[in-house]
């Protein structure tokens, strides 16, 4: 159904861009190969050996043929150049309102996971018409996720948050596909991307079925913050971090966006970092890399204990209990 034949579906706000793109790529190739080909043939025939042509004044130099033939391919090549680049960074800047979804690749599946609570594995359900921010990352190998009807396909990396967004536009059900070769069942990790009118996510995302039966199974889990806040607790973080906590342990309100100022490695100077998902993910797996200024390097790690999605969740609940304006990742 897609409309250009042999077309994956252009069913992002991007889509249509990124093939504008395409074309022009095509369209320039295109043009030289055919005009190259000719001349090439033309040339070959016309002063071939015993053929009566003129082949005196061959030209030693010509100004004005060696600025052309500079001077013209770089104006091509600069405007394919703006072109890519203004779709570039629109890609990478995604909308301030863009809602966030966390996505897991793990062999062979994809986890996302809906900051309201519900879950899913190989189908991400989306609102039509609005933009989505897709936060990634791997619980073991890299994997690629891949739709080509929103024309987006980005690496998903073990220990790094990688982020793409796109506004789906037409409401539909389009292939999901890893795109990374990540061991026996790479070729079977996939399923669908599920793009639905808002007013059906927003019930989708509450649980109830959409198919007007109305036997929706309630499968809605708690808010990823609120279970953040549970592994706070479970894992007893809270002895330490804890509002009411006796023990002189970095609080986390409102660090989430900010600075963070940090022993130096010589162990005197202050550094200050960004407290983003990549420092409150170190801090937790590899505590004694990153120690806030004044306390003593006491926190065990918590490697191999806590899952990617858990950390995922702890992150919510830090980002919840306070954060800067302005930043992300
Ligand atoms: Cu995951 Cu290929």
């Amino acid at each position: 159904m897609s409309t250009i034949p042999f077309f994956p579906d252009q069913a992002s706000s991007l889509s249509p861009r990124i093939d504008a793109v395409f074309f022009v790529l095509m369209a320039v190739s295109v043009f030289f190969t055919i005009a190259i080909g000719f001349l090439v043939v033309f040339f070959a025939f016309r002063y071939r050996k015993g053929a009566q042509v003129d082949r005196s004044h061959a030209i030693s130099s010509s100004f004005a043929l060696e600025a052309s033939w500079i001077g013209i391919p770089l104006v091509i090549v600069l405007g394919i150049f703006a072109l890519g680049t203004q779709v570039f960074f629109e890609m990478f800047n995604p909308p301030k309102d863009a809602t966030p979804i966390y996505v897991i690749g793990k062999q062979w599946m994809w986890k996302v996971q809906h900051p309201q609570g519900r879950s899913e594995i190989n189908e991400i359900h989306l609102p039509a018409g609005r933009p989505v921010r897709l936060i990634m990352t791997s619980q073991d190998v890299i994997h690629s996720f891949y739709v080509p009807a929103f024309r987006m396909k980005q690496d998903v990396l073990p220990g790094r948050l990688t982020s793409e967004w796109f506004e789906p536009m037409k409401v539909g059900r389009y292939h999901l596909f890893c795109a990374e070769f990540c061991g026996t069942e790479h070729s079977k990790m996939g399923g669908w991307a599920v793009v639905m009118e808002p007013t059906d996510y927003e019930r989708w995302l509450k649980g109830v079925s959409t198919d007007g039966t109305g036997n929706g199974s309630s499968d809605a889990g708690p808010a990823m913050a609120v279970s953040g806040a549970r592994l706070f607790e479970k894992y007893h973080c809270s002895g330490c971090h804890g509002v009411n906590s006796e023990f002189r342990a970095p609080k986390l309100a409102g660090v989430y966006g900010g600075q963070v100022p940090i022993m130096g490695s010589n162990g005197k100077d202050v550094d200050f970092v960004l407290a983003d998902y990549k420092y409150i993910r170190d801090s937790i797996l590899l505590p004694k890399s990153q120690v806030v200024a004044g306390y003593d390097p006491v926190m065990p790690s918590y490697k191999d204990v806590l899952k990617e999605e858990e950390l995922l969740q702890l992150m919510e609940y830090i980002k919840s209990i306070g954060r800067k304006e302005g930043t992300e990742r």
